[in-house]
This record gives structure tokens, sequence and C-alpha cells, in this order.
């Protein structure tokens, strides 16, 4: 996709940070934008930006754990500006500490606003995005979590982690439709992600303690990120090229070879067992034939 003038972008966690600057970036070059997010106020305070400079924007209430919500956010953004083009899934929450001090609460929400927030946004929206035929693209939010594991994160890298494997299956899934998927793999961004505690729900609270001492340093590291409308001007070239991810921070990228290599070493060479290899390649290559031959039409 190369033009967003008059496209409808769906964007969660649209008031703040990543998502907001998403929402920043492309309205400006032409989109109708919706802003779903948790926080009200930050809506408004979101909104106040576009509205000053007459750019199309709507916000919605949305939690995107609520799937019934997510469904009637849906409509009401239909209604307001038509059919979906861009499905930005970028909620995301953070709290941390070492798994063994972990409660099911701080699974439950974790998992449930960085990944199940992506699966509802998925199912909600792919199903209209492929009726109406017309292509588009999803950007599903993930991190540079998604490769490494961090003992003080590991129900956020996990949480990232899906979002990483469901989002190449989708890539490979839409492809046909026309529909490109991006997963978007920030590091550090200026945003209010250390504030994350503050949309936790009652029923979900106990668990990771996330101390002032903490939380300072954290707001500290995330103030030397990098800006989010710089980030969204990454994720608009990534969506014009298709590419399937955006990581645009150079300093990741000795971390990932080490990490890559680490995992590399753990596979014997192809000399090791050339007999079996031949057989397990057979194997695939029959089972996928059978699959294509056994596949409906569209
Ligand atoms: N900031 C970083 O350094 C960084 C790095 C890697 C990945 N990320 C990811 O980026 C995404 C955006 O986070 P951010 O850094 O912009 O933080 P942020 O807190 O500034 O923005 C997140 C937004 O999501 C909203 N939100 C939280 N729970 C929600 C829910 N249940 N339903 C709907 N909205 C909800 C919040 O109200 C907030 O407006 C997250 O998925 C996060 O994991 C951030």
């Amino acid at each position: 996709m190369h033009d967003f003038k008059g496209k409808m972008a769906f964007i969660t966690g649209g008031a703040s940070g990543i998502g907001l600057g998403q929402a920043q970036v492309f309205s400006q070059v032409g989109a109708k934008v919706v802003l779903a997010d948790i926080r009200p106020d930050r809506i408004e305070l979101a909104l106040a930006w576009f509205h000053d400079r007459g750019l199309p924007a709507h916000g919605i209430h949305l939690d995107v754990t609520d799937r019934a919500a997510f469904e009637r956010a849906a409509d009401e953004a239909e209604r307001v500006f038509g059919a979906i083009d861009l499905l930005f899934n970028t909620a995301g929450v953070a709290a941390f500490g070492p798994l063994h001090k972990a409660s099911y609460a701080d699974y439950d929400w974790i998992m449930g606003v960085n990944f199940g927030g992506v699966v509802n946004g998925i199912q909600t929206f792919v199903p209209r995005m492929i009726a109406r035929g017309c292509g588009g693209h999803v950007v599903n939010t993930a991190s540079v979590a998604a490769f490494y594991g961090s003992d003080v994160a590991g129900i956020y890298c996990a949480s990232k982690f899906a979002v990483r494997g469901l989002s190449e299956a989708l890539h490979q899934s839409l492809a046909k439709y026309g529909i490109g998927v991006s997963i978007l793999c920030p590091a550090n961004v200026n945003t209010r992600i250390p504030e994350s505690g503050t949309t936790r729900p009652a029923h979900l609270r106990g668990g990771y303690e996330m101390d002032e001492t903490l939380l300072v340093s954290l707001r500290k590291l995330h103030k030397r990120g990098m800006d989010p409308e710089v980030l969204a001007k990454h994720v608009k070239t990534a969506i014009e090229r298709g590419d399937l991810y955006v990581i645009p921070f150079p300093e990741e990228r000795e971390p990932l070879s080490r990490s890559f290599a680490r995992i590399l070493e753990c596979i014997p060479p192809e000399s090791s067992d050339p007999a079996g290899i031949a057989a397990r390649r057979a194997a695939a290559a029959e089972f996928a034939r059978e699959r294509q031959a056994q596949r409906p039409a569209r």
C-alpha cells in the first residue's frame, strides 16, 4: 500500500505513545484514524491534537480484552469512517519481576492485553477485510523482547513471542487476499509504558509490585527512547515496501545475531545425518503435496 489518502486506520492503544505516533503520522498522509483505548481521559487529550489541525480522528473507549466490545467498536468505526484498511494492534502493558514471584493475575493481565488483544483485533477485523476484498494491512506490535527471554520480563517476553509467531502465520495466510502483515518490534521508545499499572483491572490485581524506585528508573530509560512519530514513519515505509519485520534499531543487530547464533549452534551440521535428513525432507514434501491437493479453493 502506498496511498493512505482516505484510508481508515483502526489503532488500539491509540491514545498514547506508539499508537498515538501511528495515528499522527498516518493522519498527516490522509488516513482517517480511530483511536481505540482503555483510557477515555487520554483519548480526549489525544483527539485535541487532530481536531486542532482539522484532521479526521475518532475516539472509542475499548478494552482490547473485551471481545464483544471489540465487535461493537468495529461497527462504530465503520459507521463513522467506512470500512477498515489498516489495523494497528498496538495496545500493550508491561509489568516486571522474576517468574517465581508471578501471580496468575500477572499472566492473565499481560498475556490478555498483549497477546489476547492482538488475537481479538485479528478475529474482529480480518474477516471484514477479507469479505470486502480490497486488501489492506495489519501491523501487530511485538517488541525486541519477541526474540530473547529476560529473567525479569518472562511473561512480557512470552506475550511478544506469541504475537510474533501468530503474525508470521497471519502474513502467510493473508497474502492471497492482498492483505499485508508487519510485525513491529520496538526497542526503547519514549512512551508512557512505565505507567501501565494504571490500566490494570481490579480483578487482576496482585502479583508484581512495580515499586517507585523501579518506576523512576524505567521513566528515565524511556525518556531517552525513540520518538513514537519517528517510529511510526518507519512503520509507514515498511507498509509501503511490504516488509514483514519493522525493527529500526541498529543497536539490536548485535544481540540478535548472538541470539540466532546460539540457536544455530544447537543444530548439528547436515553432514552428520544425510539419510535421516533425506527421509524427513521427502516426508515433508509429500505432506505438503497432500495438503495442497486437499485445500479447498479460497
Ligand atoms: N515503549 C517501548 O519502549 C516499547 C518497546 C517495545 C514494545 N512496546 C510495545 O508498544 C506497544 C505500545 O506501548 P507504548 O510503549 O506506546 O505504551 P503507552 O503506555 O504509552 O501506550 C499504550 C496504550 O495502550 C493502552 N492500553 C493498555 N491496556 C489496554 C487495553 N486493555 N485495551 C485498550 N488499550 C489499552 C494504554 O491506555 C495506552 O494508551 C505495547 O504493545 C508495548 O508492549 C513498547
